[in-house]
């Protein structure tokens, strides 16, 4: 736990999130490569707060999923409501001093939002964070008096027609006195509707005592909750949108900023193109003026510049180095490493290999635990023999090498350095450096046996 901040953020993460019909708590569903309730916690500590997470359902998961971020955790021992939450984490603060309360399910917030909230709040007890909509849907709605200072929240299910048209909402973002929480939370009673204590309700105490104040926010985008798949989906392309934008700014060309999905980490130096449909997820790298080209997946790799990647190639966990060329049609699996300038082409798979420099596996062919030597080309349809059914075993292809098409090379084996083998081989033996390997039935011409054979066929007879 970092001690170099000097306010908190509660962030409550305990409920079970019964609207999103899954299995998975709903604050680890994932958004860009991150599970929700991570954004969260970034946004907070981005604004230099120190985050306390409310945690109960799955709380093994959700503490794992933060275990590598610097949070604390309350649990809270059952899920009876926001404000129940809230008290939960309560043990854990100081006594006095400045929290601000947000929602592992509204993962859109921006730091200089909750800068902005933190700055309005002073000596208020609570500071609520509105914003203004057409349909106020499932948010709990902010009522005000009569001379516009604001009064209580009502929360949507609880609504009479005349609440219900109330158009600012509340967010569900809150900057607290700390010590006032600890007088008022006590005294909140559970709601009939759901058995639950609401949060909410310690708005009407404090601007009983003219304590509350409210920060509307121009921007709903930002402050949107996810409770159910739509919502996650809506939440999603917020967060893309904002991703594609932010490397676009930095010097990347979107053929089509509305179709490219990129996970948070991916990194993208300038002069990077991304084609339509193109998706990079996890700690992918691309170098300056790398250019993919439509509908590629690349996943955990790294390419440098220059490199091309093709339409429709598929990359995992592989490295490709400087102006190589991957693609249309290919597929790197991990462990996969393509040297500088080398090609692989159209409907070429690709396992656990080394690819040197310059060399060239072109068109239909599968290569697995093999080392191919600078300068070697593979020729169309070559296999390498990699699995009797039992073990994996290495085929190294030496530098220089030429591999004639729809060849076996059948592992372990080696074909040295500037060998040949001829098109069509079966290798199951070594090919010296520099020899000739050739294993493939002898041709043999029969004179004039075609004109034969069609003038039997002609004559009706076999
Ligand atoms: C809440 C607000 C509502 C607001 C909306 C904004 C209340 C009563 N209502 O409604 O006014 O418009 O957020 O998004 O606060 N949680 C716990 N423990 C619990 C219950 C909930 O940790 O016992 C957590 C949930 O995991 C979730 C967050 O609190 O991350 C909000 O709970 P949720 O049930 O989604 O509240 P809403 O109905 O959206
Ligand atoms: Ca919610």
């Amino acid at each position: 736990m970092t001690t170099d901040h000097s306010d908190f953020a509660i962030i409550l993460a305990a409920g079970r999130g019964t609207r999103m019909k899954s299995d998975l708590a709903k604050v680890l569903h994932p958004l860009v490569g991150l599970p929700m309730v991570e954004h969260v916690v970034l946004a907070a500590q981005a604004a230099q707060l120190a985050p306390v997470v409310v945690v109960n359902h799955q709380e093994e998961a959700v503490r794992g999923a933060l275990a590598s971020r610097s949070v604390r955790f309350a649990r809270q021992e059952q899920t009876r409501g926001t404000g129940d939450a809230v008290s939960s984490a309560l043990s854990v603060l100081p006594d006095t001093g400045t929290v601000i309360v947000l929602s592992g399910d509204a993962p859109l917030i921006r730091a200089s939002t909750l800068q902005a909230l933190r700055g309005a709040h002073e000596d208020a007890a609570v500071t609520v964070l509105t914003a203004v909509v057409g349909d106020g849907a499932h948010y709990g709605r902010m009522e005000r008096q009569n001379d516009g200072s604001p009064w209580r929240i009502v929360e949507a299910k609880e609504c009479s027609p005349e609440q219900s048209t109330i158009t600012e909402i509340n967010t569900g973002v809150y900057c607290f006195s700390i010590e006032w929480l600890r007088a008022v939370l006590p005294t909140l009673k559970p709601h009939a509707h759901k058995n639950e204590i609401y949060l909410t309700d310690v708005v009407e105490l404090a601007s009983q005592s003219g304590r509350c104040r409210v920060v509307v926010h121009a921007d709903f985008d930002e402050v949107q909750g996810v409770n159910d798949r739509w919502e996650l989906a809506c939440a999603r392309r917020v967060l893309q949108a904002r991703i594609v934008e932010q490397h676009g700014r930095n010097g990347v060309d979107f053929i089509d900023p509305s179709s490219a999905i990129i996970d948070a980490s991916v990194e993208l130096d300038a002069d990077v193109t991304v084609g339509p449909g193109v998706v990079l997820r996890g700690a992918t790298r691309l170098g300056r003026g790398v250019e993919v080209g439509p509908h590629c997946e690349i996943s955990d790799s790294v390419v440098a510049e220059g490199a091309r990647i093709l339409s429709f190639s598929l990359l995992e966990s592989a490295t490709v180095a400087s102006r190589a060329s991957v693609g249309p049609y290919a597929r790197l699996r991990p462990g996969s490493s393509i040297g500088e300038g080398a090609k692989v082409g159209n409907f070429v798979e690709v396992k656990q290999s080394r690819l040197g420099p310059g060399s060239k596996v072109n068109h239909l062919s599968y290569i697995g635990d093999t080392t191919v030597g600078q300068g070697a080309n593979v020729g169309a349809g070559t296999i390498t023999c990699n699995y009797d059914g039992f073990a994996k075993s290495k085929t190294e292809i030496g530098k220089g090498a030429f591999i004639g098409s729809n060849s076996a090379l059948v592992a372990p084996v080696v074909v040295g350095a500037g060998a040949i083998v001829g098109a069509g081989s079966v290798i199951t033996k070594d090919v010296p450096a520099a020899s000739v390997g050739i294993a493939r039935g002898t041709q043999k011409n029969i004179d004039g046996a075609a004109e034969r054979f069609r003038a039997r066929r002609a004559r009706g007879s076999k």
